[in-house]
Parts: structure tokens; C-alpha cells; sequence
């Protein structure tokens, strides 16, 4: 439809109609039951309001939604479809690695290709829109939705949001975006803004942040989405500066749409916009109707707001009608970008789902990713685990034989089709006893929602038993512990992020009987796991690993697939030490050791350092690097400098490495970070092979916000590090002139 005959529809709507396009309701309001998230509202609509709405979520199924779409097209008076939008993070029903998973891979390519594969299945399914990526900036791993995002750097947060949004919208490339091409699925930046920031990780919680430490750390990964054409934008649950995003006019207005040149829609999150009611901002909820469209919230995800009472504020003088065209249009305009108009089930259809849905290319994409995403943290030379017949495993642990490794924001409809670690180290042919060991819940710690680990003690203590029994059997055992996928996601922050006490006590009985540990960690969140270090052998974290989990995990534990997952957030040693990231601001006293004497800087009880800090990770090879060299000693403003190393594989086997370039402003006029993340490249070596690997360094690249809060750079020296974790050590330094 050309845009003129979206004016033309847009001035034939009452104002009803026009208030209608910018209200979401979940499906199970007016179809079949869906998948809803939050807290369900009783909206107790009258019929002819809802046949007026402009969106549903939380439902999928290209049957249901062709049927949904077309009863409800045939009621509405203009005959206009409905955006039907889910929440595809980490795969439809193909599950990838969980976005923190994906973070490791540092591999902006595997995740444009991950989100390719997702947008396929779910516009087969018959959705338009999908409420990813999540690109907000992680630090405290208390937090249940540190699984939803790539991690705590900004820089690599921006470079696998911006893939993300290629494979989503398929505009990778160099391609134009279109997003009626078939398998392009619009996407939706979320949740603008820092509500990765909550204080203590406590889920809805309140988050305050200076703006420097905003505009520097936590707008960059959302900006860059942006820019690289994310249509569509939600905002967040918390506040700041103590005001609700919902109703934050400077954020939304000011910040989003003038100064990141955001044109697309903005949608509320679940429920925000009523939110302000319980925030102690708006009276009631016709009040936070008026604070979200003033702010310019374009359409309100559930809550009475919009449909109750956008079109009375209109009438009543308190709105301007000019505001809820706006918002209407940039929902016809969406509409009008997919096609709906002309296409209104976009790509859904039954035969094109059973053709892509878990096809056997999308379970390849998965089951390599997922092996990539994997992080070795420590290796005693016991992996790879070799093939041969006196190395009998016992695969013991509550993780062994299970499909539930999909974490928490996946809604696979066949779960069953899914690779257990049994099924995928049986696959490799090798000889195997298999024993849970514990359930994987503690009785007084379930998990938020789903299935409640009942049991007991007697029942406990038989599966320790025949545990302790396989591993006295065994050559080796592979270990399976973690936390129950429901301990992460919406809702599940955790204040102690150990794993729980069975499988600790597991551990401990088989450590007893066998030295031979590799102990294989599931996680959403990064947990603390010193005592699993100390009693393994081995320890490869694979968090939630998705439909090909199994086969994956056997690939890298037997050597068929080398690991090279990186850390994407800091492996903390105790709950204490949370928040804890590379990236922190320099004190007036330092504290190099980083355990404490003294006044200084960090704990009396506890080191200042992580287990493993950002960026680490081990492989089935050793790799060398040459010292820094740099093109120049000093670097005028519009000069682009070279920063080089040789990375040399000084073990026996090929692999890849992920070179990392990090730098530090030496003095600023506020203080800066210790050392910033600024660009990483992957290379392959052979054994014996070296390679020279340059990164270019520019001065946009050094810019900040100063103490006159302008963004440029200010001369003086830098130290630039290359190596092969956020620890290294390795430097040299030039000035900026
Ligand atoms: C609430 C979550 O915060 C958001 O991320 C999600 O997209 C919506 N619910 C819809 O499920």
C-alpha cells in the first residue's frame, strides 16, 4: 500500500478505531489459550472494544493464528489485520543457545544465522513480530534475565544485537530491509532502558544510574540496533531517575527518538503502562494512559490503559489527537512494511512448518552453536575424553538425561525431539552407565513455575547410591549438575546463585570414590562454583545449550568439536562479590593484589577478582602471543592506528582462538574504566602455526563523555592490551594528540 492510502485510512478511522490499532491483548483473551508471561489482568472487555484492537501476543501455530486472523479481520470495520507478535528469543522451535550462551561464541555470524533460522520457524508459524533482541547490559548474575542477554560488555552487546537484527529482519549482507520477503520477521529492541541494572538482581526493581554510566555503558547495544534498522523497540519495566520508562518522556522522546533517530514503534512492556499506578506515579489507570502517550509510548502491551481511556483523554482536551494519529500510523505503517495488508498471514502456513520447523539444517546450525557457545574453564588433562574400550564414563547427575536444557524463555511444543547428554554420548558409541544421582531441585528451593522436584529421603539417598556405584565402576565420570532452568528468566532472580545443596553433596560422594571428574555446568546465569573447580578435573560451563544440547555437549567432551566459547560475563567466587565485571572504574586505591591489607580497595574477606574473568576461556591447545606493536607512537585525531600481534598455537591441536583488543584511557576528566572491550577477531591455527592479527584503532573509538558531558575524546595516553582474556596483561601505549 502506498503511504498516501495509509493517510487516507488513517483519516477514515474514528477515534476508537485509531486508539484500537495501538492496544495488544494476549491471545487468550480472544482466541485459544497462549503462552502468557506476566500477571494477568482482568480486562473484562466489552466485545465490540476488542474487535478494535491492533495487536495480540502469545500465541502461535500457523492453523491458529490464519483462523484468529481471519474471524478477527472479518469483524473489524476497515478489515485490518492483526501485528501478531511472541517472544522468539533463542529459537522457536529449533532452541539455540540461550542468549548469554550465545554471548560466549563471540561470533557475530553465528548469531545473524541463529536469529535467520528463528525468524524462518516463526514466521512459518505464522507470527510478524518477535520481541528480541534483549540488549540489555548485564552485571548482576542475581538477576533471572541475565540468561536474555549477550553479557556485560557494551561493545559485544552492540556487535550480536546488530546481528541479531540482520538475521531477524534479513537485512544482512548489504540487503535493503524488506520485510515482507518471506522468512523476515520484524524485530523489537528491548527493554529500553538499563532494566539490566536492577538494584540487588532483584527482578522489578528499580535501577539507578549516573547518565554518564547510562549513555556510556548501557545505551550503546540498544543505539546500534537501531541504527541497523530494528523496526520496532519496547520499553522496561524499571525506573530512572526514578521514573517508570512507561511514562519517561526525556527517555522516550528526547533520548530514543531524537537523538537515536528511532522512527519505528515504540510498545510498552506487559503491563508497564498500569505499572505506574503501583510506582506511585499515576493515580489511576486513566492517569497512566496520559504519561505513556505524552511520553510516546505507540502501543500498550495489556493493561486497561489505552483501550479504557486513550480516546476519552483525546475528548477531554487532557491529550492531543495529533499524538494518537502518530502512534495509529506507526502501527499501519509496521503493518503496511509486512505486508499485512495484502499478506495478512504473512508467511504462515502449515506444510511450510512441518518443512522448516526442527528441519535437519536449522538442528546442524544449533548443534554447532551450541558447541561454540560452550566455555572450558579448566582442563587437568583428562579431556578430550578418548574413545577407546578400557574408558568406561559414568554419566551421573540430575543434567544426564533430560531435555530441559532450553532455559527459560523457549516454548519448544516438541520438547521430546530435543538431545539429552545420555542419548548424544551414547551416539558417539563409547561405553556408558548412566545414574541421576539427585533430582535437580532441592525440595525447599523450586523453581518459580512448572515442575516441583517431589521426593523423598529414602529416595534420594537410592540415586546417590547407584551414582556412587557407576562412578566406582567408571574409568571417568561425567559429572551433569546446574540450576533448574525456571531458577532463570522473568522471575527468577536468586539471592544465593550456588547450585543447590543435593548436587553439591553429589559431587562431594562421587569426588570420594573417583578423582576423574569432568564436570559439565548448566546454567542461566553465571553461578558460583569454586568447590565444583576444586573437585573437578575438568569443567566446561554449557548454560542452556537448546535442542542439540546433548549432541554438543558429547562432540566437545570427546574432541570432535574444539571448544572456544568465551566468557561473556565474569564467573564470580562468591554471591558477595556480585555485581563483579571487568569493566570497572578505577579507585584512588588500587588494589593489584586484589585480596586486602590494609585500606585499600576490596573485601577483608575476599578477593577483588573473579574466577574467571570476562572474555576467558580455555581449549584443547595452548596458544601464544607476541608482544603489542603499534604503528605509531602517537596518533593525531583523524590518523587510524594499528595495533598488532602474532597469536602463535603452541599445542597439538588445531583450534580457534578469539583474539580480544582492549583499551584504557590512562586520564580523563571523570574517571574511566580499567580496560574497555573495542574489537575481537577469531582465528584458526594448526598446531605450530602462527599468525599476525591487526585491529585498527580510531579516535572515535576513544570518545566518552566528559566532565562538560560531551562525547569526543581527550588527548593524552592510552594503552592498548591484545590478548586472549580481559585479564591480559599484555600492552603497550601510544598518545593521543
Ligand atoms: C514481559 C517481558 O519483560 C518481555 O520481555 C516480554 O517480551 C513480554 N513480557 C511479552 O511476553
Amino acid at each position: 500500500m502506498e503511504y498516501k492510502q495509509l493517510e487516507h485510512l488513517l483519516h477514515n478511522m474514528s477515534l476508537e478505531e485509531k486508539v484500537g490499532q495501538m492496544v495488544q491483548l494476549p491471545a487468550g483473551m480472544i482466541a485459544k489459550e497462549g503462552v502468557i508471561t506476566g500477571q494477568i489482568d482482568n480486562l473484562h472487555l466489552p466485545k465490540e472494544q476488542k474487535a478494535l484492537i491492533g495487536s495480540v501476543l502469545g500465541l502461535t501455530g500457523a492453523k491458529d493464528l490464519r483462523e484468529m486472523q481471519e474471524n478477527f479481520m472479518a469483524e473489524h470495520p476497515h478489515h485490518i489485520p492483526l501485528l501478531l507478535m511472541y517472544d522468539v528469543i533463542n529459537g522457536m522451535e529449533t532452541i539455540f543457545p540461550i542468549p548469554l550462551g550465545q554471548g560466549c561464541t563471540f561470533s557475530p555470524e553465528l548469531v545473524e544465522q541463529a536469529a535467520r533460522v528463528a525468524a524462518k520457524e516463526a514466521t512459518a508459524s505464522g507470527l510478524h513480530v518477535t520481541f528480541s533482541p534483549m540488549l540489555d547490559l548485564v552485571r548482576d548474575a542475581r538477576w533471572g534475565r541475565v540468561m536474555e542477554s549477550t553479557g556485560e560488555d557494551p561493545y559485544l552487546n552492540a556487535e550480536l544485537g546488530k546481528a541479531m537484527v540482520r538475521g531477524y529482519q534479513g537485512s544482512g549482507k548489504g540487503e535493503t530491509l524488506d520485510l515482507t520477503k518471506e522468512g523476515n520477521i520484524a524485530g523489537c529492541v528491548k527493554h529500553f532502558a538499563a532494566y539490566g541494572a536492577p538494584l540487588g538482581g532483584r527482578e522489578y526493581e528499580n535501577v539507578e544510574l549516573s547518565e554518564r554510566t547510562l549513555r556510556e555503558d548501557y545505551f550503546p547495544a540498544y543505539q546500534a540496533a537501531i541504527e541497523e534498522g530494528c523496526v520496532m523497540v519496547m520499553t522496561s519495566f524499571n525506573t530512572l531517575n526514578r521514573i517508570p520508562s512507561s511514562g519517561n518522556k526525556w527517555l522516550m522522546r528526547k533520548v530514543l527518538r531524537e537523538e537515536m533517530g528511532f522512527e519505528g514503534l515504540l510498545i510498552s512492556d506487559y503491563s508497564a503502562v498500569d505499572e505506574m499506578i503501583n510506582h506511585g506515579i499515576a493515580a489511576d489507570s486513566r492517569e497512566a494512559a496520559k504519561l505513556a502517550i505524552l511520553a510516546g509510548v505507540d502501543m500498550d502491551m495489556v493493561s486497561n490503559a489505552y483501550i479504557r481511556y486513550l480516546a476519552e483523554l483525546v475528548r477531554s482536551g487532557e491529550v492531543e489527537e495529533r499524538l494518537v494519529d502518530e502512534g495509529c500510523m506507526r502501527v499501519l505503517k509496521l503493518k503496511n512494511d509486512l505486508g499485512l495488508f495484502e499478506n495478512p498471514f504473512k508467511d504462515g502456513s502449515v506444510e511450510k512448518e512441518q518443512e522448516v520447523l526442527l528441519c535437519r539444517e536449522h538442528r546442524s546450525l544449533a548443534r554447532d552453536m551450541a558447541a561454540k557457545s560452550f566455555v572450558l574453564l579448566k582442563n587437568e588433562d583428562i579431556l578430550p575424553l578418548k574413545k577407546n574400550a578400557n574408558s568406561k564414563v559414568a554419566l551421573i547427575g540430575p543434567y544426564a538425561d533430560t531435555v530441559e536444557m532450553y532455559g527459560a524463555w523457549s516454548f519448544p511444543k516438541k520438547p521430546e525431539l530435543s538431545v539429552t547428554i545420555k542419548q548424544g554420548m551414547e551416539a558417539k558409541g563409547v561405553e556408558l552407565v548412566a545414574a541421576k544421582g539427585c533430582f535437580m531441585q532441592d525440595e525447599d528451593k523450586q523453581a518459580k513455575v512448572g515442575q516441583k522436584d517431589t521426593y523423598t529421603k529414602e529416595e534420594l539417598e537410592a540415586l546417590m547410591k547407584q551414582a556412587v556405584e557407576a562412578a566406582v565402576s567408571a574409568e571417568t565420570v561425567v559429572l551433569c549438575l546446574g540450576e533448574h532452568r525456571e531458577y532463570t528468566g522473568e522471575g527468577g532472580s536468586r539471592a544465593d546463585i550456588t547450585l543447590p545443596k543435593h548436587q553439591m553433596e553429589l559431587l562431594h560422594k562421587v569426588a570420594k570414590v573417583n578423582k576423574n571428574i569432568v564436570t559439565v555446568v548448566f546454567s542461566g546465569r553465571p553461578v558460583v562454583i569454586p568447590e565444583v573447580v576444586e573437585n573437578s578435573k575438568a569443567v566446561l560451563m554449557v548454560w542452556m545449550p537448546g535442542t542439540e544440547g546433548g549432541n554438543a555437549v558429547a562432540d566437545v567432551l570427546y574432541g570432535d568439536v574444539m571448544p572456544e566459547g568465551k566468557l561473556s560475563m565474569c564467573l564470580p567466587r562468591s554471591v558477595g562479590q556480585v555485581p563483579i565485571f571487568y569493566n570497572k572504574f578505577r579507585t584512588g586505591r588500587p588494589n593489584e593484589e586484589g585480596t586486602r591489607v590494609g585500606f585499600i580497595h576490596g573485601y577483608i574477606d575476599e578477593s577483588i577478582y573473579p574466577l574467571y574473568p570476562f572474555g576467558y576461556g580455555l581449549t584443547y591447545t595452548s596458544f601464544g602471543y607476541s608482544e603489542v606493536t603499534l604503528s605509531k607512537e602517537t596518533m593525531a585525531k583523524e590518523e587510524i592506528l594499528t595495533a598488532t600481534v602474532t597469536v602463535s598455537n603452541t599445542g597439538k591441536r588445531e583450534a580457534v582462538e578469539t583474539v580480544q583488543l582492549y583499551l584504557t584511557d590512562v586520564k580523563g576528566s571523570v574517571v574511566r574504566p580499567v580496560k574497555m572491550l573495542k574489537g575481537f577477531q577469531k582465528v584458526s591455527l594448526k598446531p605450530g602455526e602462527c599468525k599476525r592479527v591487526q585491529f585498527e584503532i580510531t579516535e572515535e573509538m576513544l570518545r566518552f563523555y566528559t566532565i562538560d558531558m560531551e562525547y569526543v575524546s581527550e588527548p593524552g595516553e592510552f594503552y592498548v592490551w591484545i590478548g586472549s582474556d580481559s585479564d591480559t596483561k599484555n600492552k603497550a601505549s601510544f598518545r593521543l594528540v
